[in-house]
């Protein structure tokens, strides 16, 4: 079959490899309808995820149909013909984490626990097409995928409808909700989002919903802020303006209650000098990120509010401001998400219409363009802000 493969920093390859089998009764194989590109796969393009392995195959955002279940799965309810959105996350419903719904640190279905321990001091859940510490699982842009843990992982959805209507309870959509949720926002809250791609968009579209006062939106790529203004926040264009600045002038000096950092490891800015800073420590294995928008969320938020980072750090970053969230009282709400806590919820508000999430959507191409693709997004060539993968063509 074909599939998405990486092959060292910044080559990414379409390529034929073996078609996956049923490896143990809890496995199932999906034919992959949908398939998108994430920010997260950027990082992975850009070397900024340890453990990944020439060849690995890349994506966790998929969905389509069961086309053959192994036994136990199938004795948990999974049948062929099942249309289903597979999370980016395995879970197996039955450790400690799970029964607490700490769904993305299953502690069962990391085959590589004992990497993640070493990197993060526990472990998460194995992860698709997500670098070895998260199990180094094959993932799901490609034509045909194993589902391992399937009956507990997968999310069944009907039967109609187009695929974009539920593809990103895989997890950009969820991983929105949860930053919002995780933030607490609520009708006395403004929100500031930092970041305005896909995560971001649904972050806004979530505070919204979840009733916020106002919501700014925080980017420079002017096709985004635009998407989201549509959305009803109110843009700021951090290339015209000092950001942590605008912010509090915006809300009587004290900045907004919930800072919702969804830039993550790969931030730009804040100016081409401080910018520079970053660059040369990572350049030097002094730090391995550039948390620039996590150290502005804590600089603006108000005191006593909430900074709530769906973005994505892999290592150890420099010059963050603890003082400031320390003697300010902030709370700090973080992590992977965990999709299946809100998968119920999000599927009945998009089957009532409260929620659409087919707008962020601006992409649509045959797999064998993904390497193009990969690029068209990085570089947010051509508007691009979502991109829909699609096996059959
Ligand atoms: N927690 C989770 O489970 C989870 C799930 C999915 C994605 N993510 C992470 O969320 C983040 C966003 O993902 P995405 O798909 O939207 O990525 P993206 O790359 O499309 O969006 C990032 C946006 O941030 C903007 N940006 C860069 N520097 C900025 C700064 N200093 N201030 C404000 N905006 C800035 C960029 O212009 C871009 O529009 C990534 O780190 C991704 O890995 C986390
Ligand atoms: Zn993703
Ligand atoms: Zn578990």
């Amino acid at each position: 079959m074909k599939a998405i493969c990486w092959q060292g920093k910044k080559d990414i390859r379409c390529e034929e490899v073996p078609d996956p089998k049923i490896e143990d009764p809890k496995d199932a194989i999906i034919r992959v309808t949908s398939t998108c590109i994430c920010g997260s796969d950027l990082h992975l393009m850009n070397g900024f995820v340890p453990t990944m392995c020439l060849g690995d195959v890349l994506g966790h955002e998929p969905m389509g149909e069961v086309v053959e279940v192994g036994a136990e799965a199938r004795a948990k309810g999974l049948n062929v013909g099942d249309r289903v959105v597979v999370p980016f996350q395995m879970i197996c419903g039955e450790c400690e984490q799970c029964r607490k719904g700490n769904f993305s640190v299953c502690q069962t279905t990391n085959r590589n626990a004992d990497l993640a321990k070493a990197f993060f001091g526990d472990t998460t859940a194995g992860l698709f097409g997500y670098s070895h510490i998260t199990g180094g699982y094959a993932g799901g842009q490609a034509q045909y995928m194993r589902v391992p843990y399937a009956a507990t992982t997968v999310i069944k959805v009907p039967k109609d409808g187009p695929d974009e209507r539920y593809l990103f309870l895989s997890d950009i959509l969820p991983t929105g909700w949860q930053a919002a949720a995780q933030a607490e926002v609520g009708p006395e809250d403004t929100v500031a989002v930092w970041g305005c791609g896909p995560v971001g968009q649904f972050a806004i579209q979530s505070s919204i919903v979840m009733g916020a006062k106002t919501v700014y939106a925080i980017d420079d790529v002017p096709e985004r802020l635009a998407m989201a203004e549509r959305l009803g926040a109110k843009p700021v264009d951090r290339s015209q303006v000092n950001v942590v600045q605008f912010l509090k002038e915006h809300t009587d000096g004290h900045g907004p209650e919930k800072c919702i950092d969804a830039v993550g490891i790969e931030a730009h800015g804040p100016n081409a000098v401080l910018g520079l800073i970053d660059k040369v420590q990572t350049a030097l294995k002094l730090e391995t990120e550039r948390p620039v928008a996590f150290r502005e969320a804590i600089m603006a938020c108000k005191a006593a509010g909430t900074v709530s980072v769906p973005g994505v750090y892999g290592g150890l970053s420099n010059s963050i401001p603890l003082g400031a969230m320390m003697n300010k009282g902030l709370t700090l709400r973080t992590g992977q998400t965990h999709v299946k806590r809100y998968a119920d919820d999000i599927l009945r508000r998009i089957d009532e219409g409260q929620i659409d999430p087919t707008f962020v959507v601006t992409h649509t191409a045959p797999l064998g363009k993904a390497p193009e693709m990969y690029r068209k997004f990085r570089d947010k060539q051509d508007g691009c802000i979502k991109v829909v993968l699609k096996p059959g063509g």
